[in-house]
Protein backbone atom coordinates (compact mmCIF):
# COMPACT_ATOMS: atom_id res chain seq x y z
CA UNK A 1 0.00 0.00 0.00
CA UNK A 2 1.71 3.24 -0.74
CA UNK A 3 2.34 5.60 2.07
CA UNK A 4 2.65 9.31 2.22
CA UNK A 5 5.92 10.36 3.25
CA UNK A 6 6.48 10.81 7.34
CA UNK A 7 2.90 10.10 8.08
CA UNK A 8 0.37 6.71 7.88
CA UNK A 9 -2.18 8.48 5.37
CA UNK A 10 -3.15 6.12 2.89
CA UNK A 11 -3.24 7.47 -0.37
CA UNK A 12 -6.41 5.38 -1.27
CA UNK A 13 -9.17 6.14 0.85
CA UNK A 14 -9.04 9.32 1.48
CA UNK A 15 -11.61 11.97 2.71
CA UNK A 16 -12.95 13.24 -0.76
CA UNK A 17 -14.54 16.54 1.45
CA UNK A 18 -12.85 18.13 4.71
CA UNK A 19 -14.91 20.93 6.96
CA UNK A 20 -12.85 22.02 9.32
CA UNK A 21 -14.28 24.37 12.30
CA UNK A 22 -11.26 26.90 13.05
CA UNK A 23 -11.65 27.04 16.80
CA UNK A 24 -9.28 28.83 19.56
CA UNK A 25 -8.00 31.81 17.76
CA UNK A 26 -9.07 33.69 20.88
CA UNK A 27 -7.32 31.39 23.25
CA UNK A 28 -3.96 31.17 21.06
CA UNK A 29 -3.62 35.03 21.83
CA UNK A 30 -4.38 35.36 24.90
CA UNK A 31 -1.56 32.39 26.05
CA UNK A 32 0.31 34.66 24.32
CA UNK A 33 -0.99 38.54 26.00
CA UNK A 34 -1.92 39.62 22.66
CA UNK A 35 -5.67 41.32 21.35
CA UNK A 36 -8.03 38.37 19.89
CA UNK A 37 -7.66 40.22 16.42
CA UNK A 38 -3.58 38.91 16.89
CA UNK A 39 -5.25 35.47 17.36
CA UNK A 40 -7.35 35.89 13.81
CA UNK A 41 -4.67 37.13 11.63
CA UNK A 42 -2.30 34.18 13.06
CA UNK A 43 -5.72 32.03 12.13
CA UNK A 44 -5.78 33.42 8.75
CA UNK A 45 -2.46 32.25 7.91
CA UNK A 46 -2.70 29.04 8.83
CA UNK A 47 -5.59 28.81 6.74
CA UNK A 48 -3.09 29.56 3.72
CA UNK A 49 -0.89 26.72 5.14
CA UNK A 50 -3.27 23.81 5.59
CA UNK A 51 -5.21 24.76 2.20
CA UNK A 52 -1.95 23.86 0.93
CA UNK A 53 -1.41 21.05 2.44
CA UNK A 54 -5.04 19.60 2.01
CA UNK A 55 -4.25 20.11 -1.89
CA UNK A 56 -0.76 17.94 -1.93
CA UNK A 57 -2.47 15.40 -0.12
CA UNK A 58 -4.78 15.10 -2.80
CA UNK A 59 -7.96 16.71 -0.58
CA UNK A 60 -10.96 17.20 -3.74
CA UNK A 61 -13.15 19.25 -1.25
CA UNK A 62 -12.37 21.57 1.50
CA UNK A 63 -14.85 23.86 3.37
CA UNK A 64 -13.72 26.35 6.10
CA UNK A 65 -16.13 27.84 8.66
CA UNK A 66 -15.04 31.43 7.96
CA UNK A 67 -17.40 33.63 9.69
CA UNK A 68 -20.91 32.27 11.33
CA UNK A 69 -24.17 33.97 11.28
CA UNK A 70 -23.91 34.38 14.91
CA UNK A 71 -20.62 35.86 15.09
CA UNK A 72 -21.94 39.29 14.37
CA UNK A 73 -22.75 39.21 18.34
CA UNK A 74 -18.63 39.75 19.21
CA UNK A 75 -17.70 43.32 19.30
CA UNK A 76 -17.68 45.25 17.04
CA UNK A 77 -13.70 45.94 16.22
CA UNK A 78 -13.73 41.92 16.02
CA UNK A 79 -16.08 41.25 13.49
CA UNK A 80 -14.68 44.03 11.38
CA UNK A 81 -11.36 42.34 11.79
CA UNK A 82 -12.68 39.04 10.59
CA UNK A 83 -14.37 41.00 7.91
CA UNK A 84 -10.99 42.65 6.79
CA UNK A 85 -9.01 39.54 7.26
CA UNK A 86 -12.01 37.67 4.79
CA UNK A 87 -11.85 40.69 2.28
CA UNK A 88 -7.85 40.44 2.07
CA UNK A 89 -8.04 36.47 1.73
CA UNK A 90 -10.53 36.56 -0.84
CA UNK A 91 -8.26 39.46 -2.92
CA UNK A 92 -5.03 37.55 -2.52
CA UNK A 93 -7.15 34.33 -3.38
CA UNK A 94 -6.47 34.56 -7.03
CA UNK A 95 -2.69 35.04 -6.97
CA UNK A 96 -2.08 32.25 -4.21
CA UNK A 97 -3.61 29.92 -5.54
CA UNK A 98 -2.62 31.14 -9.35
CA UNK A 99 -0.07 28.47 -9.57
CA UNK A 100 -2.51 25.74 -8.41
CA UNK A 101 -5.86 24.21 -9.65
CA UNK A 102 -8.65 25.47 -7.04
CA UNK A 103 -11.54 26.58 -7.42
CA UNK A 104 -13.21 29.03 -5.04
CA UNK A 105 -16.64 29.11 -3.63
CA UNK A 106 -18.21 30.84 -0.82
CA UNK A 107 -21.59 29.93 1.02
CA UNK A 108 -23.65 31.84 3.49
CA UNK A 109 -25.94 34.49 3.47
CA UNK A 110 -24.20 37.13 0.84
CA UNK A 111 -26.86 40.22 1.86
CA UNK A 112 -25.52 40.39 5.60
CA UNK A 113 -22.20 41.33 3.73
CA UNK A 114 -20.36 44.61 2.27
CA UNK A 115 -20.77 45.32 -1.55
CA UNK A 116 -16.86 45.01 -1.43
CA UNK A 117 -17.22 41.55 -0.38
CA UNK A 118 -20.02 40.42 -2.48
CA UNK A 119 -18.20 41.79 -5.47
CA UNK A 120 -14.79 39.84 -4.65
CA UNK A 121 -16.91 36.55 -3.71
CA UNK A 122 -18.27 37.31 -7.23
CA UNK A 123 -15.09 37.81 -8.93
CA UNK A 124 -12.80 34.80 -7.39
CA UNK A 125 -15.44 32.51 -7.88
CA UNK A 126 -16.22 33.65 -11.68
CA UNK A 127 -12.12 33.88 -12.00
CA UNK A 128 -12.13 30.09 -10.40
CA UNK A 129 -15.23 28.25 -11.87
CA UNK A 130 -12.96 25.96 -14.03
CA UNK A 131 -10.27 24.91 -11.92
CA UNK A 132 -10.85 21.38 -10.77
CA UNK A 133 -8.38 19.63 -8.86
CA UNK A 134 -9.34 21.07 -5.52
CA UNK A 135 -12.45 23.43 -4.63
CA UNK A 136 -11.71 25.84 -1.31
CA UNK A 137 -15.27 26.30 0.49
CA UNK A 138 -15.43 29.22 2.59
CA UNK A 139 -18.25 29.24 4.90
CA UNK A 140 -19.19 33.17 5.27
CA UNK A 141 -22.24 34.02 7.33
CA UNK A 142 -23.28 30.39 7.27
CA UNK A 143 -25.06 28.98 9.37
CA UNK A 144 -26.43 25.53 9.23
CA UNK A 145 -30.45 26.55 10.55
CA UNK A 146 -30.54 29.39 7.94
CA UNK A 147 -29.30 27.02 5.25
CA UNK A 148 -32.48 24.87 5.23
CA UNK A 149 -34.64 27.52 6.14
CA UNK A 150 -33.19 29.30 2.85
CA UNK A 151 -33.90 25.96 0.79
CA UNK A 152 -37.30 25.33 2.48
CA UNK A 153 -38.34 28.72 0.67
CA UNK A 154 -36.96 28.08 -2.39
CA UNK A 155 -39.04 24.45 -2.43
CA UNK A 156 -41.96 25.96 -1.12
CA UNK A 157 -41.50 29.10 -4.38
CA UNK A 158 -41.01 26.05 -6.55
CA UNK A 159 -43.85 24.29 -5.75
CA UNK A 160 -46.50 27.63 -5.58
CA UNK A 161 -44.31 28.57 -9.13
CA UNK A 162 -45.31 24.81 -10.65
CA UNK A 163 -41.70 23.99 -10.84
CA UNK A 164 -41.85 20.86 -8.64
CA UNK A 165 -44.66 18.93 -6.95
CA UNK A 166 -45.19 18.55 -3.79
CA UNK A 167 -45.20 15.02 -4.03
CA UNK A 168 -42.01 15.32 -5.71
CA UNK A 169 -39.99 16.92 -3.05
CA UNK A 170 -37.16 14.07 -1.95
CA UNK A 171 -33.72 14.49 -0.01
CA UNK A 172 -31.81 15.08 -3.79
CA UNK A 173 -34.57 18.07 -4.17
CA UNK A 174 -34.01 19.54 -0.79
CA UNK A 175 -29.90 18.98 -0.95
CA UNK A 176 -30.07 21.15 -4.56
CA UNK A 177 -31.13 23.88 -3.23
CA UNK A 178 -28.73 24.39 -0.27
CA UNK A 179 -25.82 26.78 -0.64
CA UNK A 180 -23.44 23.53 -1.03
CA UNK A 181 -25.61 22.26 -3.98
CA UNK A 182 -22.84 21.52 -5.96
CA UNK A 183 -20.45 20.21 -3.86
CA UNK A 184 -20.78 16.53 -1.96
CA UNK A 185 -21.35 16.09 2.03
CA UNK A 186 -18.21 15.86 4.33
CA UNK A 187 -16.82 13.12 4.10
CA UNK A 188 -14.46 14.64 7.43
CA UNK A 189 -15.55 17.40 9.94
CA UNK A 190 -12.51 18.32 12.12
CA UNK A 191 -12.78 20.95 15.09
CA UNK A 192 -10.00 22.22 17.01
CA UNK A 193 -9.48 23.46 20.34
CA UNK A 194 -11.19 21.21 22.51
CA UNK A 195 -14.73 21.68 21.90
CA UNK A 196 -17.15 19.25 21.03
CA UNK A 197 -20.20 20.89 19.47
CA UNK A 198 -21.13 21.39 15.43
CA UNK A 199 -22.45 25.18 16.18
CA UNK A 200 -24.82 24.89 13.23
CA UNK A 201 -22.03 24.37 10.80
CA UNK A 202 -23.39 22.09 7.82
CA UNK A 203 -26.28 20.77 9.85
CA UNK A 204 -28.01 18.98 7.15
CA UNK A 205 -24.57 18.26 5.02
CA UNK A 206 -23.21 16.10 8.17
CA UNK A 207 -25.63 13.44 8.89
CA UNK A 208 -23.50 10.85 8.09
CA UNK A 209 -19.91 12.54 8.88
CA UNK A 210 -16.85 11.38 10.86
CA UNK A 211 -16.28 13.87 13.53
CA UNK A 212 -12.58 14.74 14.52
CA UNK A 213 -12.11 16.41 17.34
CA UNK A 214 -8.21 17.75 18.06
CA UNK A 215 -7.38 19.70 21.11
CA UNK A 216 -4.45 21.80 19.14
CA UNK A 217 -5.85 25.52 18.82
CA UNK A 218 -6.28 26.65 15.63
CA UNK A 219 -3.54 28.81 15.11
CA UNK A 220 -0.63 26.21 15.91
CA UNK A 221 -2.36 23.64 13.47
CA UNK A 222 0.22 22.44 11.30
CA UNK A 223 0.26 20.06 8.44
CA UNK A 224 0.99 16.81 10.83
CA UNK A 225 -2.26 17.60 12.32
CA UNK A 226 -4.01 17.11 9.65
CA UNK A 227 -2.86 14.30 8.86
CA UNK A 228 -3.41 12.61 12.00
CA UNK A 229 -6.78 13.47 11.53
CA UNK A 230 -7.16 11.62 8.36
CA UNK A 231 -5.10 8.53 9.52
CA UNK A 232 -7.79 8.45 12.38
CA UNK A 233 -10.80 8.85 9.38
CA UNK A 234 -9.17 5.76 7.29
CA UNK A 235 -9.08 3.39 10.19
CA UNK A 236 -13.32 4.40 10.62
CA UNK A 237 -15.66 1.92 9.06
CA UNK A 238 -18.53 3.87 7.47
CA UNK A 239 -21.82 1.47 6.90
CA UNK A 240 -24.73 5.25 6.56
CA UNK A 241 -26.96 3.40 8.66
CA UNK A 242 -26.28 0.54 6.86
CA UNK A 243 -24.63 -2.62 8.26
C1 LIG B 1 -12.74 31.04 16.19
O1 LIG B 1 -11.80 31.45 17.12
C2 LIG B 1 -12.50 31.35 14.83
C3 LIG B 1 -13.34 32.10 14.05
C4 LIG B 1 -14.23 33.16 14.54
C5 LIG B 1 -13.44 31.77 12.64
C6 LIG B 1 -12.16 31.55 11.90
C7 LIG B 1 -11.56 32.79 11.45
C8 LIG B 1 -10.28 32.91 11.04
C9 LIG B 1 -9.34 31.74 10.97
C10 LIG B 1 -9.79 34.27 10.70
C11 LIG B 1 -9.65 34.62 9.29
C12 LIG B 1 -10.63 34.12 8.32
C13 LIG B 1 -10.37 34.11 6.96
C14 LIG B 1 -11.32 33.47 5.99
C15 LIG B 1 -9.15 34.67 6.41
P1 LIG B 1 -12.43 32.05 18.44
O2 LIG B 1 -12.37 33.52 18.34
O3 LIG B 1 -13.81 31.51 18.65
O4 LIG B 1 -11.46 31.46 19.50
P2 LIG B 1 -11.75 31.27 21.04
O5 LIG B 1 -12.86 30.25 21.16
O6 LIG B 1 -10.45 30.76 21.56
O7 LIG B 1 -12.13 32.60 21.60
Amino acid sequence: MPLFKKSNIKSENLPAHIAIIMDGNGRWAKKRGLSRNAGHQEGARTIRKIVESAYNIGIKYITLFAFSSENWSRPKEEVDELMRLCLDYLKNAEKETSDKDIRVRVIGNREGLSLEIREQIQKIEKRTENKKKMTMVIALNYGGRQDILQAASKLADDVAKGILKQEEITEEEFAKRLYTYDIPDPDLLIRTSGELRISNFLIWQCSYTEFYFSNVLWPDIKEKHLKEAIADYQKRSRRFGGL
